[in-house]
């Protein structure tokens, strides 16, 4: 049995810091295990210019305590909305500071809805994206209140995605946090240049753990945890050495008191021990050797970026997740609370 396994640096391709004493309270624990973070831009209010890009990226490296500073890279996101000007593009694309932009349908999830409400009023904008090579992300589920929660990615596929890329076959595209088995199997036939995230949480977890003896909602996030036919489906995909898969936690943290609430947010946090859950999958599934082209190639390479130069180490030791962490004046409760890890990352 392997006791110790030694990676390149990973980074995450899919994060949500917050902003303020709430950062600064989540920030350590990626800073510690990854060299970058792709550092989604739905705060309040959304970060929609390449001006309040930069200015969050300040306040993010300001907030690294010093053992950190240098150590971890953010990397910026703007949300793409309605209005977002064509010029705003060039402007990103020339910051060297932005490297993506979000595309969160109108309501779709936490802070979306200043969102887009029609993708047609954005054309102007994707083609000049297409034209300076800056990738989309998406958030991929329809906003159709006649659609049922667990098939609303599904829908996003056929609806939105499938003519995104036929109208603009080179704009480089990531499907974030993907969830189903159908989301897994167009990224993986498609012939455009489309990659995915995966979230530990979604390799973890199918959506039993929803309802274990209770509602539990802290296992509530968007998408929704799917059945087992799509846990199994994204964990051949991870595993699978496919570049278009890779590692993005989609860590999303929200205080107690909005999570533990008559109308809860939609988020879960593993931040605190991202890369141990992703061994703790990868190695259920006999597959500790794919974890590093996973969760330290595939995303430089699809953002071509450097890969990382350092490494880190996990051990095989069993801890204790904390029960909760303080979370500006505020808990904040982490998946596994309270649980057993196996792997443990060295120091
Ligand atoms: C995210 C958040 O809280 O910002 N929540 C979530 O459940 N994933 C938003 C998102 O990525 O959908
Ligand atoms: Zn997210």
């Amino acid at each position: 049995m392997l006791t110790s396994i030694t990676i390149t640096r990973p980074d995450d391709w899919h994060l949500h810091l917050r902003d303020g004493e709430q950062m600064r309270a989540v920030l350590p624990h990626t800073a510690r295990q990854f060299a970058r973070a792709i550092v989604m831009p739905n705060l309040r209010p959304p970060v929609v210019s390449v001006a309040q890009a930069s200015a969050y990226r300040q306040r993010i490296l300001s907030a690294l305590p010093a053992a950190l500073k240098n150590q971890f890279e953010p990397l910026m996101t703007l949300y793409l909305t309605d209005n977002t000007p064509v010029a705003e593009i060039v402007r990103a694309k020339e910051s060297g500071v932005v490297h993506a932009v979000k595309l969160y349908p109108a309501g779709a999830t936490t802070n979306s809805d200043a969102g887009v409400t029609d993708i047609m009023k954005c054309y102007a904008v994707l083609e000049m994206m297409e034209a300076q090579d800056l990738p989309l992300l998406l958030h991929g589920e329809v906003t159709d209140s006649a659609v049922d929660v667990f098939d609303r990615e599904k829908v996003f596929i056929d609806r939105v995605l499938l003519p995104l890329t036929q109208r603009f076959p080179h704009l480089r595209m990531v499907f974030e946090h993907v969830t189903t088995r159908d989301a897994v199997q167009f990224v993986k036939e498609s012939s455009h240049p489309i990659a995915a995230t995966i979230t530990a949480h979604h390799l973890l977890l199918n959506r039993n753990a929803i309802f274990q003896g209770g509602i539990r909602p802290h296992h509530y996030c968007l998408p929704v945890l799917k059945r087992e036919i799509h846990r199994k489906a994204l964990l051949d995909a991870a595993i699978s050495g496919n570049p278009k898969f890779f590692l993005g936690t989609d860590s999303a943290p929200h205080s107690l008191s909005s999570k533990e609430n008559a109308c809860g947010c939609a988020g879960i946090y593993t931040a605190h021990a991202a890369i141990e859950f992703y061994a703790t999958a990868f190695e259920q599934a006999g597959a500790l050797d794919r974890l590093e082209p996973f969760a330290s190639f595939h995303g430089a390479d699809f953002y071509r970026l450097p890969r990382n130069q350092g490494t880190i180490t996990l051990n095989k030791e069993t801890w204790t997740v904390p029960q909760h962490f303080d979370f500006a004046d505020e808990r904040l409760i982490p998946l596994y609370a309270g649980n057993a890890l196996t792997w443990k990352m060295a120091s």
